[in-house]
């Protein structure tokens, strides 16, 4: 419950960066939910914003809500994005893909001129790599990747869903959770996995945060993104 209120905290600090007449990316996942929500009481007060979704079921979430939303067909610039994300370091370096949108999630990031990431205080960390890291793979590619990147220290998992079969990505793609325990350098390490035919996408955010609201009990932090060194 505690992690719930942090979440809906986080959620409600950051509200202040959504403006009216903004395109705004709506995250995916519990703490992102609470955002889309609280954006949606605020569309029902009359703010006027266009929202494009990172996933299927945000995109229900905020129908639901009447947010109106656009895609990326009509604007390639993002104004904000409210995200939320499954560890963040001090330089606010992400692990993102816990609920499998990752793909989307980086994609819609990467057109975002703010992109905000809400969480609770269990996601603040001092080193990545204690979450297994997501990475969206081809599913003709599975055993190959898999092994490649067990070969760099991970314990490699095939994400499955209720029904025991392999999680399918909103674009039709496998996820592996690889379990590195720690991730000294996540910048090394994007670059490997990206250049592992195979991969379509990992779950390492390095340098798209611009701030990070982290909620300790009523309290919100507010982090900015160091300049890099
Ligand atoms: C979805 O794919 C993820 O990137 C989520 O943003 C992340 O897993 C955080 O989810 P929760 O807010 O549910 O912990």
């Amino acid at each position: 419950m505690a992690n719930e209120n942090e979440k809906e905290a986080a959620a409600r600090a950051s509200l202040r960066f959504v403006r009216d007449g903004q395109i705004v990316g709506l995250g995916t996942g519990s703490t992102a939910a609470y955002a889309v929500r609280l954006i949606g009481e605020r569309v029902r007060a009359g703010l006027k914003i266009r929202g494009i979704p990172t996933s299927a079921q945000t995109e229900e979430l905020a129908t639901s809500l009447g947010i109106p939303l656009t895609t990326l067909e009509e604007f390639q610039q993002i104004d904000v994005t409210i995200d939320g994300a499954d560890e963040v370091d001090p330089q606010l370096s992400v692990i993102k893909g816990g609920g499998g949108a990752l793909l989307r999630e980086k994609i819609i990031a990467s057109a975002t001129r703010q992109f905000i990431i809400i969480a609770d205080s269990s996601k603040q960390v001092s080193v990545l790599g204690k979450f297994p890291l997501p990475v969206e793979i081809i599913p003709f590619a599975q055993p190959l990747v898999a092994k490649r990147i067990a070969d760099l220290g991970a314990i490699v998992k095939l994400r499955k869903s209720a029904d025991a079969r392999p999680f399918i990505t909103d674009e039709g793609h496998h996820i592996l959770d690889c379990h590195f325990d720690r991730i000294p350098d996540p910048p090394g390490l994007a670059r490997k996995l990206s250049d592992m035919p195979g991969v379509v996408e990992h779950g390492l955010f390095i340098g798209m945060a611009s701030v990070a609201l982290i909620a300790k009990g009523s309290e919100v932090q507010e982090l900015h993104r160091p300049a890099p060194r």
